[in-house]
């Protein structure tokens, strides 16, 4: 007995030993929404019980344009601080340098993923993410609100903005003076390019600049949806929409002072937590679509993944890292947990994904479809392309200038920039 215990014990000091003398300490960088950075947190701890690698989160604002700035900093300084970046879908063309090849390191869990994600991640046939999540919007809606007013879930632009005022100016003569018809994210940011590419594609104005590289963001479409989303501010949308990223729209929403919102799957999950004013109470739609020709619904494609920096002094620890957060056994936690888009095919059929976030379902092919921003393109420029949109957008939504001469201007600098 005695001898079992000692031996037991010594069994113990010995692989701890071992363990300990090829365990890493390494480091990820991450911001992010909600409780997302919690949640990486309880990833890390499976990950040190597995490997015996440590990690620490280095946390960054929510903003991805706050977050690019700096890591394009680090990146160019040759920072070997940071071992595993979460990067934007966007981003892998202009970091793509910076960022270790993992197409050898994934090669055997590579078909799990859905192609097309796989690809965004691929520059000139490297690979230099591996996926975590993927994101496609939601039209989020009060569903005891559009039931008690007798209205549908509007399909275009102009119906919610009708269904919007109305419910809002009706709930507010019954005294719910704090009510809002509509938030989404309107600072001036990566946030407000994502959501003003899906009103011009809505309308048919395609995607500001194109595959094959032409600019057609100065269209009769793209203006009429400017001036659509223009005329929400100060009726159905607070002024103080023109500053709000993903986190103020959810917050709003979440104490129950909007009828409709823009977001990403994400807040589904936390819209339906215990402290939330609005759990149980509402429901999400994709979001609708615009007017005339070619019109339809569209959603802008985002993502998280994680990428190893080549300045990594740990880097098979930092590739292990990310091949386990971009993993079927992950990203299904995350699913549940988070209710982020999986990027592994096989967990849309799962059922205790399926029941977590019902909306899944639907959201495949949501996100198939869903419009990806002009990155590939506008390569290394895409960031400065996205804040010459941005700001035009916020322009017009702010009445400085109108939709039409903030694309006359904005078509000449991107031409500019681009060409
Ligand atoms: C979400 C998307 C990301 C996008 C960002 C904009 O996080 O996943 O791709 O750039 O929102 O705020």
């Amino acid at each position: 007995m005695k001898i079992n215990k000692l031996l037991a014990g010594l069994l113990t000091s010995v692989t701890l030993v071992a363990g300990a003398a090829q365990a890493a300490e390494l480091s990820i960088v991450s911001g992010d929404t909600g409780t997302g950075l919690a949640f990486l947190q309880s990833e890390l701890d499976i990950f040190t019980e597995q490997t015996g690698h440590t990690v620490t989160i280095v946390p960054m604002p929510s903003s991805t344009s706050d977050q690019f700035g700096q890591y394009r900093l680090w990146l160019a300084a040759g920072n070997a601080d940071i071992d595993v970046y979460t990067t934007d879908v966007i981003w892998a063309p202009q970091l793509a340098d910076q960022f270790l090849d993992l197409s050898e390191a994934a090669a055997d869990v590579i078909d799990e993923h859905y192609p097309s994600i796989i690809e965004s991640q691929t520059v000139e046939g490297k690979l230099v993410a591996i996926p975590g999540y993927t994101d496609a919007p939601a039209l989020f809606y009060r569903k005891d609100l559009l039931e008690k007013h007798g209205k549908e879930v509007p399909k275009t632009w102009s119906e919610l903005h009708a269904t919007a005022q109305e419910i809002m100016d009706a709930e507010r003569a019954e005294g719910a003076t704090d009510l809002w018809g509509f938030v989404f994210q309107g600072n001036a940011y990566e946030g407000l390019t994502c959501n003003a590419l899906e009103w011009v594609n809505s309308y048919g104005g395609g995607q500001i600049i194109e595959a094959d590289g032409t600019i057609s963001i100065n269209n009769p479409q793209a203006v009429a949806a400017l001036e659509e989303a223009a005329s929400w501010i100060g009726t159905i949308s607070p002024e103080g929409n023109l500053a709000y990223m993903e986190e103020e729209s959810r917050g709003v929403w979440q104490l129950g002072n909007a009828v409709f919102m823009r977001n990403w799957p994400y807040a589904y999950a936390l819209s339906n937590s215990d402290d939330s004013a609005v759990k149980g109470k509402f429901d999400v739609a994709p979001l609708p679509a615009g007017e005339g020709e070619g019109a339809k619904p569209s959603g802008t494609l985002g993502g998280w993944n994680y990428a190893v920096s080549k300045y990594s002094p740990e880097p098979d620890a930092a590739t292990e890292l990310a091949l386990f957060l971009g993993s079927a056994e992950s990203q299904k936690r995350r699913a549940i947990q988070q209710n982020n888009l999986p990027s592994i095919q096989a967990l849309y059929q799962d059922a205790e994904v399926l029941e977590a976030a019902p909306f899944m379902a639907a959201w495949e092919e949501i996100f198939q479809s869903a419009v990806p921003r002009p990155s590939a393109p506008a390569q290394a420029n895409y960031n400065e392309a996205s804040s010459l949109f941005w700001s035009a957008v916020h322009n017009t939504l702010s009445g400085n200038g109108s939709a039409a001469e903030n694309l006359e201007l904005l078509e000449v600098d991107l031409e500019d920039l681009l060409n």
